[in-house]
């Protein structure tokens, strides 16, 4: 086992933030930063933070906790919101995660930042590290901005960019899949498309890589996380729906997108596997888990 690290997680209160610390603290001691409501989790220290749009905040946040690690999870994965607030977006997905590195850089501290698949087309699908990514939505400009600046600047980074991730998050930050679950709860109408594909992953998967990150000082790689299936979004519902026993009747499919054209983000994952060393999990397995 390595030696125990202080990780810094900027969004800890997040969805992700909590799967992160929830694994992570079991070996490192975690700060995780918060702005309103966080799901407290034995051993991780939670610190008030809402400075992420100034350099000198950053940097006070990142001197006074000296982390070895720092995790920028912070920023909503959600595309519609960044169409309709792009310059939120960029103020957290570029601007505060670039501040933070600067921060991080002074004390030599890795850096791990969160990308997502929306950094691609979605034209080809199977996407794989070394594939050009020509983002055609906000939120996959901004954090394709972002990993450029991170890149060209930083000697000890990672970028993992994520397919959509599996997990049950908490009262105050809900999930994407906690939404659907509610809404097929309340037989709310629920209408997705059948053209839009990716490969979610069990966002426990997530924490693991990055643990294997950690242990391996691994450095200076864009590393892609994504599951087995490739399924549209409908489809996925359809399977959620079945794994918990949720009535179909309010699901309705949509042909969004140009006629007769898919829109594929899917993320081939090959080399992150051999970082894994892991079997990874069927979609129905990464389900059965959520049970
Ligand atoms: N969820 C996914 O499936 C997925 C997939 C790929 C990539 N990612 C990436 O993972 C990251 C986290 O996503 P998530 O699903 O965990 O989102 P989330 O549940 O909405 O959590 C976002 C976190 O960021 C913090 N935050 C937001 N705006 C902030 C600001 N201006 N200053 C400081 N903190 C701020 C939030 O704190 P408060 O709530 O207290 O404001 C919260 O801790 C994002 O960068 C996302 O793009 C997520």
């Amino acid at each position: 086992m390595g030696a125990l690290k202080k990780i810094l997680i900027v969004g800890g209160s997040g969805f992700v933030g909590t799967h992160l610390a929830g694994l992570l603290s079991r070996k490192h001691s975690i700060t995780s930063t918060f702005r309103g409501e966080f799901t407290a989790i034995p051993g991780v220290e939670y610190v008030y933070f809402n400075g992420i749009h100034d350099k000198d905040r950053c940097s006070s946040l990142v001197q006074k906790h000296q982390p070895d690690v720092v995790i920028f999870s912070a920023g909503s994965n959600d595309p519609a919101k960044a169409e309709k607030d792009p310059s939120q977006s960029q103020l957290v997905h570029l601007t505060g995660a670039n501040q933070m590195l600067t921060a991080a850089e002074y004390l030599k501290a890795k850096y791990i930042y969160l990308s997502s698949d929306w950094v691609f087309s979605g034209i080809d699908g199977n996407f794989g590290e070394s594939d050009t990514a020509i983002p055609s939505y906000a939120l996959g400009k901004t954090k394709l901005g972002a990993e450029n600046y991170i890149r060209n600047r930083s000697v000890n980074h990672i970028i993992i960019r994520c397919a959509p991730l599996l997990g049950r998050g908490t009262l105050d930050h809900p999930s994407w899949l906690d939404h659907l679950r509610d809404a097929a709860a309340f037989h709310k109408p629920i209408s997705l498309s059948d053209r839009s594909i990716r490969n979610p992953v069990h966002v426990r998967e997530l924490a693991t890589l990055i643990d294997r990150v950690i242990e391996g000082d691994v450095r200076n790689k864009t590393l892609h996380l994504g599951g087995l299936t490739r399924i549209s979004e409908y489809q996925l519902a359809v399977e959620i729906f079945e794994t918990f026993g949720f009535d179909r009747k309010d699901l309705t499919m949509t042909k969004s997108g140009q006629e007769n054209s898919n829109q594929d983000f899917s993320l081939n994952y090959s080399r992150t596997l051999k970082l894994l060393k892991t079997e990874p999990l069927l979609l129905k397995q990464s389900l059965d888990l959520l049970k």
